[in-house]
């Protein structure tokens, strides 16, 4: 089941509710990526403490290990992971399209390797909706292919571009298809594609809002296109989507790229950048970006953000060092933690990164329910460019 409300529109952007199987989302949402299972390095009650309010599996990783008998076992994702939240499973489209040479696509689905132990194996639009109905995920993805930036060394042509486009349509017919007969009680999106051809997307998006889904994505960007491209995809696809169900940009971005989407007409957001990226040492705050490797931060007794409230930067108060609290963890004691490869550098980090994330879709949902989000937006991009 899904249900979505439109609470309230400034421009194109939105301030929505989705209700699904496992809860209610308010929208516009960040949902973390737990890959095989997990969001890397983060205890799932620290995630509900944080406000996350639905997160992301991967059907492909989940397929290969622990494998489905284990999964259909426990009766899905939600049980297995202890995550009792809704959860949202990408296809294994993008994944397995992420093998390179590993795998061979055709019209009856794609032939590929095992990463984990060489078997060989294959993903079809069918092999997918019956690995997501086993995890029991809420939102369950249709089977697609990703059209690349680059085919072989050049741009995608508009010729190869269609022919990706034209398969990831009938794939979207098939897992509709699959899903009904598995009768599977959860909500099925459809992916619109089209490459970097604004009428490739037109025809893709008007062939699956025919199919009447109950929620759709964008997918094929962020595959390594210029930024310019990519804000012109956002620019054309979101608000033309039906205004009454939920539209999904995968795999984007920075908070830059998330604030744009939203005022382009998009609802939900998922990206590996806030839990990849402070593994490698790189903070997002209010005012830009910061590296904690660097030695300037080997004495210095701030906390990462003055202003966030999360358990690196407050403590167990939870109060902001603007607003007098002390508890945080200074910048000096992260950067010494990271030199020593201790475990707690990546988890305060990471903790960090994901309360940015979401902090940041909060303030973008009462920046809309009070009718300032313009007023917001701009207010945003100056403190982000005036540097840390
Ligand atoms: N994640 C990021 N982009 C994509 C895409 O185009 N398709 C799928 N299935 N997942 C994605
Ligand atoms: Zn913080």
């Amino acid at each position: 089941m899904l249900q979505f409300e439109l609470l309230k529109t400034e421009g194109h952007a939105r301030r929505g509710r989705l209700t699904l199987n496992h809860g209610v989302v308010e929208t516009p949402i960040f949902m973390p990526v737990g890959t095989y299972g997990t969001v890397k390095g983060v205890m799932p009650a620290s995630l509900e403490d944080m406000g996350a309010q639905i997160i992301l599996g991967n059907t492909f990783h989940l397929w290969m290990r622990p494998g489905r008998e284990v999964m259909q076992s426990f009766g899905g994702l939600h049980a297995f992971e202890q995550w009792h939240k809704p959860i949202l499973t990408d296809s294994g489209g993008f994944q397995v399209w992420s093998l390179g040479a590993m795998r061979k696509i055709t019209e009856e689905g794609v032939h590929f390797a095992s990463p984990v132990n060489g078997d060989k194996l294959f993903m079809s639009p069918e092999v997918s909706m019956q690995i997501q109905t086993g995890l029991n995920s809420d939102i369950v993805m249709q089977l697609d292919e990703c059209t690349p930036y680059e085919t072989n060394g050049h741009l995608t042509t508009e010729a190869e571009a269609r022919k990706s486009m034209e398969m990831s349509r009938r794939w979207a017919v098939r897992s509709k298809d699959e899903f009904a007969r598995l009768e599977n009680p959860n909500a099925l999106f459809g992916i619109v594609q089209g490459g970097m051809f604004e009428h490739l997307r037109q025809e893709s998006l008007e062939a699956l809002v025919e199919m009447d889904f109950p929620g759709y994505a964008i997918g094929g960007v962020s595959v390594g296109e210029p930024k310019e491209q990519m804000l012109q995809i956002m620019a054309h696809t979101p608000h033309r989507l039906p205004a009454h169900k939920p539209r999904y940009l995968m795999g984007v971005g920075t908070p830059e790229d998330l604030v744009e989407g939203v005022a382009c007409g998009v609802d939900m957001f998922d990206c590996v950048m806030p839990t990849r990226n402070a593994r490698n040492g790189t903070l997002f705050t209010r005012f830009g970006d910061l590296k904690i490797r660097n030695a300037r931060h080997k004495t210095d007794h701030q906390p990462l953000d003055s202003t966030c409230t999360c358990y690196a930067c407050a403590g167990k108060s939870g109060v902001s060092w603007d607003d007098g609290g002390r508890d945080g963890f200074s910048r000096a004691y992260l950067h010494h933690l990271d030199r020593c490869g201790e475990m707690l550098s990546p988890m305060l980090a990471t903790v960090h990164n994901l309360h940015y994330y979401l902090n940041l879709m909060r303030e973008v949902r009462e920046a809309l329910d009070a009718g300032r989000f313009e007023a917001f937006r701009t207010q945003f991009k100056a403190d982000r460019a005036r540097g840390i």
